[in-house]
Order: structure tokens, then C-alpha cells, then sequence
């Protein structure tokens, strides 16, 4: 029926451009869009500009339309803009192409760990500092671009502060190339990614690719706190602009008594919102994956309980390893009626600005990297927020009327809050850092030119840690080739190790699925009402020998049931009843989906790189001999009373519950990680023999007798 089809396109036109209009005038109301001319000028004015701006004025989104249609990728080259998280970077560039009218991975894209949504034609490149820092190994000059924008700078993330560094020096390098004569053509160490002015061949049969003249590299930095004296004063001076914010009043609340049990405290400050306060999305502040989703079965389960009018409430989880079209959902707006409540990680603090948010629930705390140089082994733990945080958490709240913050702690304990976070790199493993850096020629870390000097124990520490790898030499390069292997995995050091060693222990296989697996958080999923029944399911995982093995037969029967459930050309079926199975099985289906990418991305990797990739089958004792010679530092020997000692420090810690190996008999263990709450406890836990630490880590271990 034709008449009815043009209808609905006509529908659909209507709609979409709807939405377009829509869009257009939400973008010209925010804050920034009245210094857009300004904007532009002073980049063409400035090599190096810093702009601070409150959350939510339009920074990330904006200014990189403005600097394209200001004519900044003329001569094609790029606009890059680096995100401490990959949430940010995915939501954003979405919402930007979609602003601009155009397919993502066309003019706009972005590029994340083991996601790349970019094409030739991309001039707005949205992608996580590592990423960017990575790309430096193959094209130090990074040529392609024309602008960097360091976003979020105020986060202070170690990524974020080696790349200063790192832009900083490319800058002058290209600034010296831009000014040399035409005739001096700059060399590049790989002319893959440069343009071409000359490809003649050399003798050797190489492509020699000689580079075109450099434009300097624009470099802005741009940050959410108000301070901008330390990055003006780390780039000789740079010029700030500040962006003026619009805030509206938010009423602040505190709770009479510390509270002891933060997620219960949650849970009915969100229902009683949702039961006595006026319209308004809400949002709260969890400190990780698991609380987001303890939260989330919490509040379903006492949903079910209120009278049906009352039960509009829609729960949103927003964290770095949801998948993205998930993500994506917090921006749409609730159906009439509905609240929507969204559960998030630290990434809504400044990272994303989500529409619609009047009430904000902040309990204080924060996931971070811990570190201690004494015994060379970094762990997360759950910390207070600065007041700099709390603050712009509950800023949150007054983006678009005035809002209502509840902070789950009473106001003595703001008072004693630190007035802001310490830089990341003060408190993490810096062996990944010093790992990127030699590979892209700074030998000397202590000298490098960071906006703070990490810890000089840290340092020794972490090149010792390499050195034990065998990473690094004795005059502390990198070693030829397990060094240069690892530092082209996007992997921390130990993983990396841990697939070459595999390589050759003959189970690479095998150590792909467990390092994919541990890149996730939480495999298994277990509603808190749901405890003993689980045990018994999980159990058909779980093997004797730990943890590690436990992840490698979930993926293993992953697979299985894929191929069982394999019918002609149907695959999305076979992925709807994965769905199902998971469920079942109290598997994390949104892990489970985000390790099987790591996988094969990973797999990329290696077989690029040449390693040989062959499987143990069943032989799991060459597994857990290779993850005994990797993560031998992790290793920890049973002490009289059921607790163990970490052999690297003399720790002492418990075996994480969610462990199969929680009740061992084992007398040595390696383990994965150390999270530290009110206890010390190691995860993902496999058991060893401790004569293997003498064998296969001489460089550590010996045998007293
Ligand atoms: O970077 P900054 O915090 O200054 O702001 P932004 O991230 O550019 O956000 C500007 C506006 O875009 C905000 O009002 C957001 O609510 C909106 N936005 C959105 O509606 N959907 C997204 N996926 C991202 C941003
Ligand atoms: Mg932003």
C-alpha cells in the first residue's frame, strides 16, 4: 500500500527532523556557544591553549565542530581528542555524529582499546589517552594531526600526564620541522602513516618516505576545575580561557550518623526520592561494576514491592565495560511518566554530562589505584572522594534547575575531606609507563619532563619489576625481543609476559581465554537472593586447581554451547540463547561479551607479532607451571591459621570469598589481584607448587636448602 508507506516516511522525516532541530537548539544554548568565534581565534592565536570550563558547558562536545568548521583540518589532517575513559570517548563521539548529521566512523569516529570506529575520512577522532599514546610508537610525530585536545586534564590519570609530557616534546619537534626549509625534508621512523612527498626506492628495497614539511601541532588542554595555574605553568605560560558555566542552586544534604552498610543507605535514598520528591532523573556515585549491579537487583527487588503506579522507575547502570549500545541508553530520555535513576561509576563525575539530572546520591567513595613501593604490588581500593569531587558531584544536580545532592556521610566528614585527588601516577605501578616510554626512546624516566616527578622508590621499584620480566636490560633498555614484544601488547607488563612465556610453555591458547577473562570484571554474577543456588551451578565450572582454570571452562563451555547452538547462517540466534545459558549459569553476559572481544583482538596481536599459538588441551599443568613463571611476584604461601603471606612483602591476606579456592589446602598460591577493603584479599587465586618459584623465577626465588 503506497499511500501508507509515504505516510510513515513522512513520519519518520518529520521525526528526524524533529530531532535535528531539536538538537541544533540544545547545542546553541549551552554555555560555550557564545564564545565560539573566540574560541577559534585563540587557537589560531595560540599553539598551546588551556580552557577550563564547568562541567556540561559544551568542552568535549563542541569545540572540536568549532575547530572543523574553523578550517582546522583544511589540509586533511585530524582533530584528536583524548578521554581518560572509554565511556567518554564512545557517548561522545555517538552524540557528536549524530550533532553533525553523519554515520559514526565517517567524518567522526572514535578509537578505544580493542574498538577502532574510524575510516579515512575521520577528522574528529575521539579515543582514550592510552590510545593516542600508543599510536606516538608507530608515528612519533603523530602527523596525522593537526589538533590534539587533552580533555578531562584535571583528572590527572597517568596516561593523561605521560602524554603531556610526551605532546610537549612532539610539539617542539614540530615546530623545529615547520620551520626547517623547504628543502629539509624530516624523516620519520615509519612512513606508514605520514604523507608521502617522495617515495622513491632505496637500494635496501624500502619504500623511502620522506615527510612533508609539519604544521605545529595545536595542543589544548582542557580541564573542569577552575585552577588552571599548574598546566599554564607546565607549558611555559600558555594562555586560559575560562568558560563561563550556568549553575543553579543545589540544596545539600548530609546524614546525622556515618552509615555503615553504604549500599543499603543507597537503596532507600533512592526509593525515598523516588517516593516523596517532585520530577527529576537521578543519579548515584558507586564505586565499581558490582555495587552497580548489587544496587540494581536491590532496587528491582523492592520495586516489585510498592503498588503498581508507583513502580515507574527506570534503572540504568552506566560503567566502562557495559556494552555500548547500553551506555547510550542513560542519554535518551525516560517514557512520560518514568524516573529514571542512573547507577555510575566516577565517569559521570565530569567525564559524561547526562541530561535531566536533579537529584545526585554521592556516598563519598571512590575506586583508585593504590600502590606501594615496599612491596612492588599495586592494588584498588575504595577511598573518600576529595572535596574537589564531592563538589563537582554534586554540581551534577543544578545543570538545568536547581537540584538536591544527598551525601551519605555527615557534614563533620566533608570538612575533613583532602581539597583535591593526588595525580595517579603518585600512587600507581608505573611499569606500563616506563614501558611505553623506552619504547618510544625516553630511557631516563627520572629526568623526563612530567607536570609532577612520580616517586623516585616507584620508579626503582617498577624498573626492578621489569627487569625480573626480563623486559629490560642492565642498562635498562629494552631487552630484543621479549621487551619490544611487550610493549606492543596493549597489555600491563605481567599479562604481556604472561603470553609470551605461553608461547612457549605450549598453552598460549589457553592464556589468551584466562587474560581475556581477567581484563573483565566479574565473570559470574550472583544476585545476593540468589546465593546458595548459585553455588551449586557455578560449581560445575569450578575446578580444583583455581580460579584461573574456573574462567577457562566457563569460556570453554561458552564455546561449546555456541557451537551446539550453531544453525545455518543464524549466529544472532545462537547469541540470544548465550543470552539465556548465562542467565542460567549466573555468568555476567555483558563480561562474558566484552573478554570474547579482548580475545580476539589479542589473539590479533600475537599472531602478529609471530608467537606461536598452540593449546595444552587438557594438560593444565603446563597452564598453571606458565602462570606460576608470570605472576610469580603475586605469589603467597599458607600460613598456620588459613590466612597467607605474600612472599614479595610479607603481607597478609584472606582469600577472597568469591574464590574457588577460598577453603584451599594448598600451601602456595599465586593470585591475580589485591583488593584491599576493611581486609586484605587476593582473587582470582590458582593453587602452585612453591618448588616451581625456584625453578621457573630463579631471578627471585632460590631454595634455602
Ligand atoms: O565537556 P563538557 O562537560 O563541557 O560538556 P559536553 O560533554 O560537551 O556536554 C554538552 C551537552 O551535551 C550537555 O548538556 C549534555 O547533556 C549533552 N550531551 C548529550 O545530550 N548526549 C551525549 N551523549 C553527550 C552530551
Ligand atoms: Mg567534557
Amino acid at each position: 500500500m503506497p499511500s501508507m508507506a509515504t505516510g510513515n516516511n513522512n513520519n519518520n522525516n518529520n521525526q528526524f527532523v524533529n530531532r535535528k532541530n531539536k538538537i541544533d537548539q540544545q547545542r546553541k544554548s549551552l554555555p560555550i556557544a557564545s564564545v565560539e568565534k573566540r574560541l577559534v581565534e585563540e587557537v589560531r592565536k595560540n599553539d598551546t591553549l588551556i580552557i577550563v570550563g564547568e562541567t556540561g558547558s559544551g568542552k568535549t562536545t563542541q569545540l572540536p565542530q568549532y575547530l572543523f568548521n574553523g578550517g582546522f583540518c583544511r589540509d586533511g589532517g585530524i582533530i584528536g581528542i583524548t578521554q581518560p575513559r572509554r565511556v567518554a570517548a564512545v557517548t561522545v563521539a555517538k552524540r557528536v555524529a549524530e550533532e553533525c548529521g553523519v554515520e559514526l566512523g565517517q567524518k567522526v569516529g572514535y578509537s578505544i582499546r580493542f574498538e577502532d570506529v574510524t575510516s579515512m575520512s575521520t577528522r574528529i577522532k575521539y579515543m582514550t589517552d592510552g590510545l593516542l599514546l600508543r599510536e606516538a610508537l608507530l608515528d612519533p610525530y603523530l602527523s596525522r594531526y593537526s589538533v590534539i585536545v587533552v580533555d578531562e586534564a584535571h583528572e590527572r590519570t597517568v596516561q593523561t600526564d605521560v602524554l603531556l609530557g610526551l605532546l610537549k616534546d612532539v610539539q617542539k619537534k614540530r615546530s623545529r620541522s615547520s620551520n626547517a626549509s623547504n628543502n629539509d625534508h624530516v624523516k620519520s621512523n615509519n612512513g606508514a602513516l605520514v604523507k608521502e612527498e617522495n617515495n622513491g626506492q632505496t637500494s635496501s628495497g624500502f619504500k623511502q618516505q620522506l615527510v612533508k614539511k609539519l604544521n605545529p601541532l595545536k595542543l589544548i588542554i582542557m580541564s573542569a576545575s577552575l585552577d588552571a595555574r599548574g598546566f599554564s605553568e607546565y607549558f611555559s605560560g600558555a594562555k586560559a580561557v575560562h568558560v563561563q558555566g550556568r549553575q543553579f542552586p543545589v540544596d545539600i544534604l548530609y546524614t546525622a550518623q556515618p552509615e555503615t552498610d553504604c549500599l543499603d543507605a543507597a537503596l532507600v535514598t533512592i526509593l525515598q526520592i523516588h517516593l516523596d520528591e517532585g520530577p527529576g532523573d537521578i543519579l548515584v556515585f558507586l564505586s565499581g561494576q558490582e555495587e552497580i549491579e548489587s544496587i540494581e537487583s536491590l532496587v528491582r527487588e523492592n520495586l516489585k514491592k510498592l503498588p503498581e503506579a508507583k513502580q515507574k522507575l527506570l534503572i540504568l547502570p552506566l560503567f566502562s565495560s557495559l556494552p555500548s549500545e547500553k551506555q547510550m541508553k542513560v542519554f535518551t530520555p525516560a517514557a512520560v511518566g518514568f524516573r529514571k535513576v542512573i547507577l555510575a561509576t566516577n565517569i559521570a563525575e565530569t567525564s559524561v554530562t547526562i541530561p535531566g539530572i536533579k537529584y545526585v546520591i554521592d556516598p563519598g567513595l571512590v575506586k583508585v589505584r593504590s600502590y606501594s613501593p615496599d612491596s612492588g604490588i599495586e592494588s584498588l581500593i575504595v577511598v573518600k572522594t576529595s572535596k574537589a569531587q564531592a563538589l563537582q558531584r554534586s554540581g551534577r544536580a543544578g545543570r538545568e534547575g536547581p537540584g538536591k545532592c544527598f551525601r551519605l556521610y555527615p557534614e563533620s566528614r566533608f570538612e575533613g575531606l583532602d581539597d583535591s585527588t593526588v595525580p595517579e601516577i603518585k600512587r600507581c605501578n608505573l611499569s606500563n609507563v616506563i614501558l611505553q616510554l623506552s619504547a618510544l626512546g625516553v630511557d631516563d624516566i627520572i629526568g623526563f619532563d612530567f607536570m609532577e616527578k612520580p616517586d623516585r622508590m616507584a620508579v626503582i621499584k617498577s624498573l626492578e619489576l621489569l627487569y625480573l620480566l626480563g623486559a629490560l636490560t642492565d642498562e635498562k633498555k629494552l631487552s630484543d625481543p621479549i621487551g619490544h614484544q611487550m610493549a606492543r601488547l596493549p597489555l600491563e607488563p605481567n599479562d604481556s609476559k604472561a603470553l609470551i612465556l605461553a608461547s612457549q610453555f605450549g598453552c598460549l591458547e589457553e592464556m589468551l581465554i584466562v587474560v581475556s577473562m581477567l581484563s573483565v570484571e566479574s565473570i559470574f554474577y550472583v544476585p545476593r537472593e540468589k546465593l546458595e543456588e548459585s553455588r551449586a551451578v557455578i560449581k560445575s565450572f569450578s575446578s580444583p586447581d583455581g580460579d584461573h582454570l574456573t574462567l577457562l571452562n566457563v569460556y570453554r563451555a561458552c564455546l561449546e554451547f555456541l557451537e551446539k547452538n550453531k544453525t545455518e547462517n543464524s549466529n544472532d540466534k545462537a547469541e540470544k540463547n548465550l543470552r539465556r545459558w548465562c542467565k542460567d549459569n549466573f555468568i555476567n553476559n555483558r563480561s562474558l561479551k566484552h573478554a570474547r572481544d579482548i580475545y580476539k583482538q589479542i589473539r590479533e596481536n600475537v599472531e602478529r607479532m609471530g608467537l606461536k599459538i598452540s593449546s595444552c588441551g587438557d594438560d593444565t599443568l603446563q597452564l598453571r607451571r606458565c602462570l606460576a613463571a608470570s605472576y610469580f611476584l603475586n605469589a603467597a604461601l599458607k600460613q598456620p591459621d588459613g590466612t597467607f603471606r605474600v612472599l614479595a612483602n610479607g603481607q597478609i591476606a584472606e582469600v577472597h570469598p568469591t574464590s574457588v579456592l577460598r577453603r584451599t589446602k594448598s600451601e602456595c598460591i599465586i593470585f591475580y589481584n589485591l583488593v584491599q577493603t576493611t581486609r586484605n584479599y587476593v582473587r582470582n587465586v590458582t593453587r602452585i607448587d612453591y618448588l616451581w618459584l625456584a625453578e621457573l623465577a630463579p631471578q627471585c626465588y632460590a631454595l634455602k636448602d
